[in-house]
């Protein structure tokens, strides 16, 4: 029978002799507690306690020992190695709480810092003005038109039935640009857009067209050489009188607000036959009690701008077949609009630019 072999020689395995591992140990130890921040414990574990470590190669040693040997090396090395575990999640411990309270200095935020000095300014009150405007007809289907400021005499006039001796020319201060033979004027009226459209477009035509215009007018509290408009045109079959009135009440309750609606009085425009002047229900007194509203000054009504159904000479000069369709067109100031939309007394304020004008009114509509 053959027992246990007692008499055998002990291997010598430096790596896990008494001295070696007290020395690998302590040597962790000491850089353990080194380690100034998480970063240099990172590196350490690395050197101390990784696959490459000296203990971890020491334990990896054990096997090759004498089956007697084993156990007291396997003791020593699993001791020493415990011991470097302990301090590193210790010292790892530390080093957390004293990184979280870094960081709470460090990145600290004065919360009491005012913020947002520089203004952020806001979209001009004419900008978002005209916008809401052609929101309101593109809900009913309608669509956005646009015509060059820079326009030629004859779209300007011409085209609309505004001969070159019609009087009404005179009403309209115009800008020419020179050589006057060019026949070129800055646009006096947003109406050659509804000409460019019946010239480009087959009915049935339903457009709005905002846009700057100009004339030589004085620069007052109610004038000015540059103002805006909206032009509506609606060519279809069977457009009459009451398609135009019952298009100019919606528009006017969308934008002042329920219950405010137009009335015509009899006018005269080249480019409408019969034409009218509209007015609205005074959006202050709503025509109840006028005498003291100092907003219609007793009218009980406030000019809006000029309609009428097109006047057939235009349907033919713009290439539309006046025996089958008919059309109504409006006009009027989108600056006049929002001065009563807002109240304001001067119409220059919307062209000064004070940015307080602009972040007051601006981001509203
Ligand atoms: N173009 C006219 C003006 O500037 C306003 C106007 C009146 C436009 C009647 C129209 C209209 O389309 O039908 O005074």
């Amino acid at each position: 029978m053959s027992g246990p072999n007692t008499d055998y020689d002990p291997v010598e395995v430096a790596a896990v002799s008494p001295a070696e591992v007290e020395a690998a140990r302590d040597a962790a130890l000491a850089a353990i507690a080194a380690a100034a921040d998480l970063e240099q414990l990172k590196a350490v574990r690395s050197d101390h306690a990784g696959d490459r470590s000296p203990l971890a190669l020491a334990n990896r040693e054990i096997g090759a020992l004498p089956p007697q040997a084993r156990k007291e090396a396997g003791q020593r090395v699993g001791q020493a190695r415990g011991a470097v575990n302990q301090a590193l999640a210790a010292r790892s411990a530390e080093l957390e709480v004293e990184h979280e309270a870094r960081i709470l200095v460090e990145e600290s935020v004065d919360v009491t810092l005012p913020t947002d000095r520089d203004p952020v300014g806001a979209r001009h009150p004419l900008t978002t003005g005209a916008e809401l405007i052609a929101d309101i007809f593109v809900a009913m289907g309608w669509e956005v038109a646009e015509g060059p400021v820079i326009e030629a005499e004859w779209l300007n006039f011409d085209a609309l039935n505004l001969g070159p001796d019609h009087p009404a020319r005179t009403m309209q201060d115009t800008f020419w640009t020179d050589p006057a033979d060019d026949h070129v004027v800055l646009r006096t009226h947003t109406s050659p857009v509804q000409a460019r459209t019946m010239l480009t477009r087959t009915p049935p035509i339903y457009v709005v067209c905002p846009g700057r215009v100009f004339r030589t007018d004085e620069y007052d509290a109610t004038h000015s050489p540059m103002f805006h408009q909206v032009e509506g045109l609606a060519i279809d079959e069977g457009i009459s009188m009451a398609h135009l009135k019952g298009t100019l009440d919606h528009f006017a309750s969308q934008m002042f607000g329920e219950g405010i609606t137009t009335r015509f009085r009899p006018s005269y425009f080249p480019f409408t036959e019969p034409s009218a002047e509209v007015d609205l229900v005074c959006f202050v007194c709503r025509g109840v009690d006028s005498d003291a509203c100092r907003t219609c000054r007793g009218e009980g009504w406030i000019e809006w701008g000029g309609c009428g159904i097109v006047n057939p000479r235009v349907l033919q000069a713009c290439g539309v077949d006046s025996s089958r369709y008919s059309g109504f067109a409006f006009g009027m100031g989108i600056d006049r609009t929002l001065m009563f939309r807002h109240g304001l007394e001067d119409l220059r304020t919307l062209f000064e630019g004070d940015v307080r004008f602009t972040t007051a009114f601006g981001s509203e509509l």
